[in-house]
C-alpha cells in the first residue's frame, strides 16, 4: 500500500528528525510535512531534504479544520504522526491560551479531520499522536519509574494540555474507533533544537561568556533521550505498534540539572580549547520554575519486550556529538538568536 503520511509540526526539534527520517529512508512513501512555522518552527532544518521527491511541505495551522480535511482529500493521507505542539514549559507558566489552542483545539481538528476523511474505513489507517512524560507529573527521588500505567498528574499548562490532547486521541478511539497510538517521551536532547531549552540555551552561553540561569538549587531530574532514537522508535512504533496502545520512550538516562550542566561546561570547554574550569563562574543560580517538577524517569521495558527497541547512543557519545554540532553549526544558532530566521519563510512564504 502507498503511504501518503502527514508529519505535523515537521519544522520543529522533533519532527525535522522525524520527517528526515521517513523521507530518507522511505523513497516510496510521500512525506507531507505542515507545519504553521512559530517561532519554533525553521524550514532550515530540513535543508538536506527539501528538494526530495516524495517530500512536500506545507505551512498551515492544525486548529484550520478545513484546510486539514483538504489536505487529507488532495493527498489521500492514511498515517498521521501528529507532533505539532507549544512544547515550552516557560512559555506554557506565561501564557498558557496559545497552549490550549494548539495542543487541545488543533489535535481535536486534526483528530475530526481523519475521521470525517476517513469515514469508517480504517484498514491500514493509523493516527499516531506524539505525547510527553510530563503528563504523568513528578516522581520523588525513590527510584520509582513512569510506567504506560502511570496515573496522569500533569502539573504545567503545558502538561496539562498535553494530558488533554492524550485524553481526546484516546476517546476518538473509544467512541469512533478510530486507530490510534499514543507514546510519552522523555526529555530530548541533539542537533536543531530551539535555544530556549535547557541543552541549546546553555552551550550557547557558554561561547558568548553570558551567564547560565540555573533554576532553583538545579536538584530536579530529567531522563535524556538523543533525539534520533525518539525519531527511530516512533519509525518501529508506527509500522510494528498495536493500535489503541501507548508506549512509554525513555534512555534510562537520568541527570540531575546541576549535573548534566556541569557536563555542558566541561565538553564546551573542552572542544573550543580551554582550560578545564574556564566556564564554572557562569552558573548563576535564578528563581526557581513555578510548579517545578522534581523528577522524571521513564520506563520503557514495554517498548524493548514488545517491539526490541532500545537507545542507540550511550549519553557520553550523543552529548558530545550534540555541543560539536551546535558549535559547528553557529550559523544556524545566529540566526535564531538574531530572528533572521523568521524572515527568511516570511519572505518565502507570505502570500501563500
Ligand atoms: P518544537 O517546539 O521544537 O516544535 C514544534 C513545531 O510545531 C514547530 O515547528 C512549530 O512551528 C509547530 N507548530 C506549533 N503550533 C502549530 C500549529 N498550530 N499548527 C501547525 N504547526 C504548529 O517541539 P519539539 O520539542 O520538537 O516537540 C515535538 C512534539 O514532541 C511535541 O508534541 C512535544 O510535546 C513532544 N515531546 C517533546 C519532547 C522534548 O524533549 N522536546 C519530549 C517528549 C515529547
Ligand atoms: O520531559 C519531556 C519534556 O521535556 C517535553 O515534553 C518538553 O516539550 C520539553 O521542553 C522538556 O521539558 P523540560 O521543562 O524538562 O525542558 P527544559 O529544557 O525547559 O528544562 C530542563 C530542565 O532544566 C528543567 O528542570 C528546567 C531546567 N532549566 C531550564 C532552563 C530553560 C534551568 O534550570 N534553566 C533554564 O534556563
Amino acid at each position: 500500500m502507498k503511504r501518503n503520511i502527514l508529519i505535523t509540526g515537521g519544522a520543529g526539534f522533533i519532527g525535522s528528525h522525524v520527517v528526515r527520517l521517513f523521507v530518507t529512508k522511505y523513497p516510496d512513501y510521500h512525506i507531507i510535512n505542515l507545519d504553521k512555522l512559530t517561532y519554533a518552527g525553521n524550514l532550515a532544518n530540513l535543508k538536506d531534504i527539501e528538494n526530495a521527491p516524495n517530500y512536500t511541505f506545507i505551512r498551515e495551522d492544525i486548529c484550520n479544520y478545513d484546510a486539514i480535511k483538504e489536505i487529507f482529500k488532495q493527498y489521500d493521507i492514511n498515517g498521521v504522526i501528529h507532533l505539532a505542539a507549544e512544547s515550552h514549559v516557560d512559555r506554557s507558566i506565561k501564557d498558557p491560551f496559545i497552549f490550549a489552542k494548539t495542543n487541545v483545539l488543533g489535535t481535536i481538528s486534526l483528530l475530526q479531520a481523519a475521521k470525517d476523511s476517513w469515514n469508517g474505513n480504517y484498514e491500514g489507517k493509523l493516527f499516531y499522536h506524539i505525547s510527553t512524560d510530563e503528563v504523568y507529573g513528578a516522581l520523588q527521588f525513590d527510584g520509582t519509574l513512569f510506567t504506560e500505567e502511570t496515573k496522569y498528574d500533569p502539573h504545567s499548562p503545558y502538561s496539562a494540555s498535553k494530558a488533554s490532547s492524550d485524553h481526546f486521541v484516546r476517546a476518538f478511539h473509544d467512541t469512533y474507533g478510530l486507530p490510534t497510538i499514543i507514546t510519552n517521551c522523555s526529555n530530548n536532547y541533539g542537533p536543531y533544537q530551539f535555544p530556549e531549552k535547557l541543552i541549546p540555551l546553555f552551550i550557547n552561553n557558554i561561547r558568548h561568556g553570558k551567564p547560565l540561569p540555573v533554576y532553583g538549587k538545579g536538584e530536579n531530574v530529567r531522563d535524556w533521550l538523543y533525539v534520533v532514537d525518539h525519531a527511530r522508535a516512533i519509525d518501529l512504533i508506527f509500522h510494528k505498534g498495536k493500535i489503541a496502545d501507548n508506549y512509554n520512550i525513555g534512555g534510562f538516562n537520568e541527570w540531575k540539572n546541576i549535573d548534566l550542566i556541569k557536563v555542558i561546561i566541561k565538553t564546551v570547554d573542552k572542544l573550543l580549547g580551554n582550560p578545564v574550569g574556564t566556564s564554572d563562574h557562569l552558573i548563576t543560580y535564578v528563581t526557581d520554575r513555578a510548579g517545578h517538577d522534581l523528577r522524571y524517569a521513564i520506563d520503557s521495558t514495554k517498548l524493548k519486550n514488545e517491539l526490541g527497541w532500545e537507545p542507540s547512543l550511550q549519553f557520553e557519545e550523543g552529548i558530545e556529538k550534540t555541543v560539536r554540532w551546535y558549535l559547528d553549526n553557529q550559523e544556524w544558532m545566529d540566526n535564531i538568536t538574531s530572528g533572521e530566521y523568521e524572515k527568511y519563510y516570511d519572505e518565502m512564504y507570505r502570500n501563500r
